[in-house]
Order: structure tokens, then sequence, then C-alpha cells
């Protein structure tokens, strides 16, 4: 059963490029057949997956025009991908002009609807989760992700200022309702969360929660704050676990040096970068299983959905 799940918060910076991804490669890594949409006219996805970005033309004519969506195929084992880009900008005023003429065009959903995974041999079916990336701003872009979407992840930092973009999210989600009743807020994630910052953290779910009344979880697991491997991923290409395996590989070559005569503190600094990536992908990996639990769950039982007063 596929379910298309939206990366969203009116905010930028707060991690939906790298928490899209992050996730898409853990699911997949786990078995899942993932798509991944980015739905960004700046197309930071094509960064963090490591594939070469190009111009969005062919997901904005689909949205604007119905033409069928080309997909990048094996990105990773089990994962394609629907690049975005700078002709992704041209949506929004597309739909304006058309509105003011009371015109309707395609829309995202019917061109997603349509995709399907390369079948092979007597392996047939759909993907099992769709993820899209959505720009911080651009609201109409983010209402057409909004209606084609089942659920929604807000991912925020822990600060009390990234609470004002869940406001405006939470608005814009109120909204995308009366045009898809079904989409379900799945829950926020914490992103970028430092080491030490307990009450702080404590203090950003309350405030999660008052904003958002019961309907809208936090996921148990957050990501941590780590610069270093955040910049290691953007500019290779790599995904969390992906650069646990280098940094293994790599320190297990560089030990096998260092024993030879290298100075002992390279040693003592490669073997701490090389656990605390390891941390990181392990916030992943539990956060994958924690929206694919949450999935599962809402998929028969009663849904909660985000009640919010706007
Ligand atoms: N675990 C982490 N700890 C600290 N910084 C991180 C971590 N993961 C990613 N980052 C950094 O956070 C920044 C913002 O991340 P990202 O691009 O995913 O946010 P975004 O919400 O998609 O931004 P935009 O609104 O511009 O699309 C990036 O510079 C990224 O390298
Ligand atoms: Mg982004």
């Amino acid at each position: 059963m596929r379910r298309v799940v939206a990366i969203a918060n009116g905010k930028g910076g707060v991690g939906k490029t790298t928490l899209t991804a992050g996730l898409a490669g853990q699911l997949a890594a786990g078995g899942s057949r993932v798509l991944v949409v980015d739905t960004d006219p700046q197309a930071n996805l094509a960064r963090d997956l490591g594939y070469p970005s190009g111009d969005g033309g062919n997901l904005s004519l689909a949205i604007t025009h119905g033409m069928p969506l080309e997909v990048e195929r094996g990105v990773r084992d089990r994962l394609d991908v629907v690049p975005g880009g700078p002709a992704l900008w041209d949506v929004p005023p597309a739909f304006t002009a058309r509105g003011a003429r009371g015109a309707t065009l395609p829309g995202l959903k019917p061109a997603l609807d349509k995709v399907r995974p390369e079948q092979k041999g007597s392996e047939k079916g759909d993907y099992d989760v769709v993820l899209i990336d959505t720009p911080p701003g651009e609201p109409i872009l983010q209402e057409l992700v909004f209606g084609a979407a089942d659920f929604l992840i807000i991912p925020t930092r822990s600060d009390e200022a990234s609470l004002d973009g869940l406001v405006v999210v939470a608005q814009r989600f109120a909204a995308a309702r009366t045009v898809n009743p079904e989409l379900t807020l799945l829950g926020v994630v914490l992103f970028g969360v430092r080491a030490g910052s307990t009450r702080m953290i404590g203090r950003v779910r309350t405030a999660l929660e008052e904003t958002l009344g019961d309907a809208a979880p936090v996921f148990p697991t957050s990501i941590r704050y780590l610069e270093s491997a955040a910049v290691d991923m953007r500019s290779r290409g790599l995904l969390p676990h992906e650069l646990t395996e280098l940094h293994r590989s790599d320190t297990k070559k560089r030990l096998s040096r260092l024993r030879e005569g290298a100075p002992a503190q390279t040693r003592d600094s490669l073997l701490s970068r090389n656990s605390s990536a390891e941390g990181l992908a392990a916030d992943y990996a539990a956060l994958a299983d924690e929206v694919l639990a949450a999935m599962k769950a809402r998929k028969g039982g009663a849904k909660r959905r985000l009640e919010v007063a706007v």
C-alpha cells in the first residue's frame, strides 16, 4: 500500500531536505520501495542524495500541463527520485493566472498517481512510500503537495523561534484539509538537537503540544546536532548510514597506517568522529522505524487530525 508523506514547515533551514533524504535512504535500505519528489526550486535534495541536479522542468510541466513524470531510477537500491529545480518557480504564477480566469490546472496528484517503480520480472507493484520535500515559502507549491499527500511530517529546530514556522504550516495544513480531508499529521520531528539540551527540548515539546493539540505527536527520536557530519553528507551526497560506512573503512585504513608510525591524536579524533556519525545514523534508523509504525497505526484506526485554532 502506497503512503504519500509531505515533509513541510513554513520556515527555512529546519531540516526538511536533510530529513527527507535521510528517511528515504533509511526506508529504502530497510526494504521499502521509495520515491522521493523534490518540489523545491532550490533542488538541495540533489546534493543530499548525490544525483545531478536538473532544472525541474518536467515536474513543473506535469503540475501545470499534465505531462507524464520522468523518474530518475535507482538513485539508491529501491530509491527513485523526481528531481526539482528552478523551473518550479513557474508553477505559482501559472496557478494564479489560471485561478483568475476560473480555470484549473492538473496539479501534482494525478501525475504522481500514474508513477510506478520499474517492474522487474515477476516483481510488480507500487512504491511503499512516497516522500515529498517542499520549499520553505511558496504557499501554492505547499498546497499542491498537501493536496497529493496522505501524511504530513513537520521538522522543526529545537528553539523557540522555530515555533513561528509551525504556526504557518499549521494554518496551511488546516486550509489543505478543505481540499484533501484525508491529510493526517503524522508527527513533528525535532531536528538538530544539541547534546545536553534536555530542558530546552522539554519546553519545545510543551509549546508544540499547546500549539498543535494532542493531534500532533512529537516523535520520540530527535535528530542530533552534528554539523561536521551534515557538511560531509551534503558535500559528498552521502546519507548518514553511508557516511558511517565511509568513516569506518577510512578509519580502518588510517589505523593500519598509524600503526606504522603516525601521531596518536589523529587516531583519537578519527575514532570520535566515527562514533558521532554512527549516533546520527542511529537517530535516522530509529526515526524511520517510528515513522513506519505511525503510518501503520494510522492506517486503519481513527485518524487523529490536526486541530488548531487559526
Ligand atoms: N544533524 C545536523 N546537525 C546540524 N546541522 C545539520 C544537521 N543535518 C543537516 N544540517 C544542516 O542544516 C541546514 C539546513 O538543512 P536543510 O537544507 O535540510 O533544511 P531545509 O528546511 O530543507 O532548508 P530550506 O528551507 O532552505 O529548504 C543545512 O546547512 C544542513 O547541512
Ligand atoms: Mg530544503
